[in-house]
């Protein structure tokens, strides 16, 4: 089997090819974020324009740098959501067109679940004990959920943030700290400068929720906090560079235990043994140590994706339509459908990996 991946739900185009054999054979991404930089944030219509300009030739270049030709490729999958509408369109489109010229099945992934599942794109993870069922926690831009993985396909939410997801406070803290979109990798840089200010006391931001049993998130009372607490410091004359860092640092460590303290509950809770990390945030070192630290002491193995996998991309697209593919599982009719919201409990589950 070899899989055509295609990820257009936001503003990376992500091509791949994953074969179960050679694992990912080739891909190709393309981040949108200078066109975006300007206004701040995505702007979906230039988005689907720019993915509608990029994505085609972007299949034949990988195709020809991976020695492909159309004939060897046995199916396509496409994210169908969640995501923006237009830009998931093209994407799609583009997928169930090439699938129907090639006479191979085609299949719309959910984009969680291709974050999810990429963990398994490391050619180390299952001798290292990457196995169902897992706690996923899922820290993207759009999302910030608990997920009690039980089987393959099989999902159970257990949380998730009542408002801002983490990705997007990182990226509006990020902002406020006067970093350059999309804030969240430059505020890790930033944060990490404070390891040579050891003689200075650390802030100490609050824990959003911490204290209520719920398994759900919060981070706009953090980012509000984050914002007044910056906004007092320019007013009595006392910003600088390094006192950025200090807040950086501050702001990423409350957001990272926020994270851990619910992980945790939910490892208690459910006795699960293994705990899947996903989504752009899971790039963040900081976040990595925090909680390979205390799942350590509760003997918890944690996993996360090789970090070209942790953000958008099309192998994890890839990779999740051949789980899908390989459960016998394909599009049904030719109308092509897309989701700007689409829960991961509505998925049926794969028989590939039980
Ligand atoms: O998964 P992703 O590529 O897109 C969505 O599905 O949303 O995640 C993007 C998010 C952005 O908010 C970005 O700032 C954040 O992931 N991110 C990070 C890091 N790398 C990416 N946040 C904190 N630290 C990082 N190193
Ligand atoms: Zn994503």
């Amino acid at each position: 089997m070899l899989v055509l991946g295609i990820e257009t739900s936001c503003d990376e185009t992500g091509v791949a090819l994953y074969s179960p054999e050679s694992g990912v054979v080739g891909q190709s991404l393309f981040s949108q974020v200078d066109l975006h930089r300007v206004y701040g944030g995505v702007v979906p219509e230039l988005a689907s324009r720019d993915h509608l300009k990029r994505l085609l030739p972007m299949v034949q270049v990988l195709c020809d740098e991976a020695g492909v030709t159309p004939a060897a490729i046995t199916g396509v999958g496409y994210t169908a959501g969640p995501g923006l509408v237009g830009a998931l369109f093209v994407g799609a489109m583009l997928a169930r067109g090439l699938a129907y010229s090639w006479r191979v099945p085609s299949i719309g992934v959910h984009h969680m679940e291709g974050h999810l599942l990429a963990p398994f794109l490391d050619p180390h993870a299952m001798r290292d004990g990457l196995a169902y069922p897992f706690l996923g926690l899922l820290v993207s831009g759009g999302h910030c959920q608990l997920v009690q993985v039980d089987a393959p396909g099989e999902y159970r939410l257990l949380g998730e943030t009542v408002d801002d997801a983490v990705g997007e406070a990182f990226d509006k803290v990020a902002t406020v700290l006067g970093l350059p979109y999309p804030g969240g990798p430059a505020l890790e840089h930033l944060a990490a400068t404070t390891d040579e200010m050891a003689n200075e006391a650390p802030y100490v931001f609050p824990r959003p929720m911490a204290e209520k049993a719920t398994l759900n998130f919060s981070f706009s009372g953090l980012k509000t906090h984050v914002n007044q607490f910056v906004a007092s410091k320019k007013a009595a004359g006392a910003w600088s560079e390094r006192e950025a860092a200090r807040v950086a640092f501050a702001f990423q460590e409350a957001a990272t235990e926020s994270l851990w303290i619910k992980c945790r509950k939910a490892l208690k809770q459910t006795g699960l043994k293994r705990l899947v990390v996903a989504g752009g945030v899971s790039a963040n070192r900081f976040l990595r140590r925090t909680i390979d630290v205390g799942a350590g002491r509760l003997g918890v193995r944690c996993f996360y994706p090789p970090p070209a996998y942790c953000t958008d991309n099309g192998a994890m697209i890839a990779y999740a339509a051949y789980c899908r593919f390989a459960s016998g599982q394909q599009d049904q009719t030719l109308a092509v459908r897309v989701k700007a919201r689409w829960s991961l409990q509505e998925l049926p589950p794969m028989t590939i990996g039980r």
